[in-house]
């Protein structure tokens, strides 16, 4: 099989490039490893930034998201029963989308069917070769079948367990990590979402979070320390200690419901640099995670795809190749810019075991500042809502 770009994991990046190649008239095979409806069962955040909305629309996936995504014009945060609210319109001049990853995934599958594009389903020991010279190629095995595709470049799209990132050589690898000593225990029911925008909870038993996926389904999360299991949290226990965390009125009109999915997950930052090797380019959770404070992790993955779309249109179409040789530096640029905002969130608003009363107290004059400036908040908005790309 001959593509021009092989695409390397159906997720959100995946779909979202292969999508905007496609409408452009470049060929791409997107070779994913499970298939669609476990990729459609995965359960991530839901905020998008006013990029990632346009962005989608120009993928032409955007319509069941403007008919069903709700806007968010700011957000709320709590420290025990203080509230301020961060105005994402008077801060930054544009508002976000609440709409679900999961939801973005199915309409992106759905926009690249209509298109007709390829898309291979459980491929088993997907490889990279020749990535550093003119001929790259993928082999894999597919329902007892081995597969070879030609092309001209390949993306990565893998997320952070793929075979991409380690395909390029150790020695040419750089890799930023930071691990935090927490995790964030999630439940998704279907009650109404306790208050019509998203509410970030600091508290001295820990950070909480109370979002939503519409007027009838709600997400919520609360910090939990990584040696907890998910057993450990049956639903009583869950709701009573969200309820300890919130602001008391808040607490006080919270619905609970059976939880129709509960997991935890760890919180990590990571960044690899670079973002290029040869014909490879890495996009999405291949090339970085972000901890979920700020849900930037599918609005870093759309940025990327962003840049690499116009850097694939110009080198497949016109055969200028200025874009892919810009393509690490532009990423990257923005990459960490996002990474230091979910970083600054998540250590302003979390339980560290190991603070000292000083670090508390720096978290506390952090957050007076918020409340007292609306140039602080604006600072806040700016980087929420998503910086330009
Ligand atoms: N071969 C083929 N596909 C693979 C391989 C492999 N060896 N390894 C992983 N994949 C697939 C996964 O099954 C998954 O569907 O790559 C896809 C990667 O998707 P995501 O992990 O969702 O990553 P990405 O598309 O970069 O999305 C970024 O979306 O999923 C969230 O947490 C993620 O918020 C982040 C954003
Ligand atoms: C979510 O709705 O899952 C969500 C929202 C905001 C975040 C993280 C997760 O910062």
């Amino acid at each position: 099989m001959r593509t021009q770009v092989a695409i390397i994991g159906g997720g959100p990046a995946g779909l979202l490039l292969s999508q905007l190649l496609n409408l452009a008239g470049v060929e791409t095979v997107v070779i994913e490893r499970k298939s669609r409806d476990y990729v459609l069962s995965r359960i991530r955040a839901g905020v998008l930034e006013w990029g990632t909305v346009e962005l989608l629309r120009q993928a032409r996936a955007g319509d069941r998201m403007d008919r069903e995504g709700i806007l968010h014009g700011g957000c709320l945060m709590s420290d025990g029963d203080r509230v301020f609210r961060i105005d994402f319109h008077q801060g930054a001049g544009r508002p976000v989308m609440v709409y679900g990853q999961t939801e973005v995934t199915r309409d992106l599958y759905a926009a690249q069917d209509a298109l007709g594009a390829t898309i291979l389903h459980e491929c088993e020991d997907v490889a990279l070769h020749d990535l550093d010279g003119e001929a790259p190629f993928v082999t894999l095995t597919r329902h007892g079948q081995p597969l070879r595709v030609d092309c001209a470049y390949v993306a990565g799209c893998d997320g952070f367990h793929g075979v991409s990132r380690p395909a390029i050589p150790a020695s040419v690898r750089r890799e930023f990590e930071k691990v935090y000593p927490f995790g964030w225990l999630g439940v998704l029911s279907a009650t109404p979402p306790v208050s019509d925008e998203l509410i970030y909870a600091r508290h001295d038993r820990g950070f909480a979070l109370a979002s939503m996926r519409s007027p009838v389904l709600s997400r919520y999360y609360i910090q939990v320390p990584l040696t907890d299991r998910v057993e450990d949290w049956p639903d009583d226990r869950f709701w009573a200690e969200l309820k300890r965390r919130l602001p008391a009125d808040v607490a006080a009109r919270l619905v609970t419901g059976p939880a129709i999915e509960k997991s935890i997950a760890p919180l990590r930052s990571f960044v690899c640099e670079p973002m290029r090797w040869g014909r490879l380019f890495l996009c999405g959770d291949a090339a970085h995670i972000v901890p979920p404070t700020g849900a930037k992790g599918l609005n870093l993955a759309a940025s990327d795809v962003h840049y690499l779309s116009r850097a694939l249109i110009a080198a497949c179409t016109r055969g200028d190749l200025a874009g892919i040789d810009r393509y690490s530096a532009e990423a990257l640029a923005r990459v960490w810019k996002a990474m230091r905002f979910s970083w600054q969130l998540t250590m302003l608003l979390h339980r560290f075991p190991d603070h000292s009363p000083y670090e508390r107290g720096m978290q506390e004059a952090e957050l007076d500042w918020l409340r007292n400036s609306p140039i602080a908040r604006a600072a806040l908005a700016e980087n929420y809502t998503g910086l330009p790309f």
